[in-house]
């Protein structure tokens, strides 16, 4: 089986400050990744968020406005910066991991990805190594420079990679309704009258926070492919996901 995770910066770093990790945070998931690992063969492939790492440069050179080489080289920068402590921890932790950064293997066309590299992650995966890709800057053959979100490059590479199980972990139980309960499951359909208590991030954001989310993963869903949207700061709650525990909200076609 192929696992597609997508772990949000909201829970790796600490997203009001700038270039704040959350260290416990980032060991704790390595090693519920490890557990997961040493009980079954499936490939993971993990994208990470950006949070503090990124997203504060993308918005101070409004990089979603304009070109800025200054701010791209800065955003990119920081969030390599992430990246690093986290392949650290996972291949501490026992899990090979190799980066897959997406300035150096995708390319854009308006925001949308219009060409990935995709035999490297192939290739790794067949050595046995999870790649580890995230949130970036990449070149845009339109705006010069595009922001691509951790959660925009799952509906691309899931039917690609054939990815049967696809989840985003964020600091939230699911995506919440206007009580602030867990939706259980949202479909393309009741996506609409839905839609107006879903919003963007409560911290700086600049690729949407749960309302961007929901959008890509439904993406996803049109595609046939359902995902999960789960807590990933609760202990547990990534091993879970892994072995199939139905939490958080379910994005499904029907
Ligand atoms: N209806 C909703 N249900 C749940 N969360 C919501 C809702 N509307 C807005 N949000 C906000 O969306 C946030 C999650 O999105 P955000 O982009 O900040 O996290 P992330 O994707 O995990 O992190 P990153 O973008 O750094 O990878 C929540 O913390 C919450 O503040
Ligand atoms: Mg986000």
């Amino acid at each position: 089986m192929t696992v597609i995770l997508k772990i949000g910066g909201s829970v790796l770093t600490e997203k009001n400050s700038e270039e704040l990790a959350r260290v416990d945070d980032i060991e704790r998931i390595s090693q519920e990744i490890t557990s997961f690992k040493s009980e079954s063969d499936s490939d993971i492939i993990l994208i990470h968020g950006a949070g503090s790492f990124g997203h504060p440069q993308a918005m101070k050179y409004r990089l979603n406005e304009e070109f800025n080489a200054e701010g791209t080289y800065l955003t990119h920068t920081s969030v390599k910066k992430l990246n690093s402590m986290v392949l650290e921890s996972l291949n501490n932790a026992g899990v090979h991991s190799l980066p897959v950064h997406p300035l150096n293997s995708c390319l854009l066309e308006n925001g949308k990805i219009v060409y990935f590299q995709l035999e490297l992650i192939k290739l790794m995966l067949n050595r046995g190594i999870m790649p580890v890709l995230h949130g970036d800057v990449v070149m845009d053959r339109v705006k010069g420079v595009s922001v691509l979100s951790g959660d925009r490059i799952i509906p691309y590479l899931a039917p690609l990679l054939r990815a049967s199980r696809i989840g985003a972990g964020s600091n939230v139980d699911g995506v919440l309704n206007e009580n602030g309960n867990v939706i259980k499951k949202i479909t393309p359909h009741s996506f609409i009258n839905m839609k107006k208590h879903i919003k963007g991030s409560s911290s700086t954001d600049v690729t949407g926070g749960m309302l961007g989310k929901v959008s890509e993963l439904l993406e996803v869903a049109n595609k046939g492919i359902s995902s999960r949207i789960f807590n990933a700061s609760r202990k547990g709650m990534v091993f879970g996901f892994l072995k199939g525990e139905e939490t958080g909200t379910l994005i499904a076609d029907k």
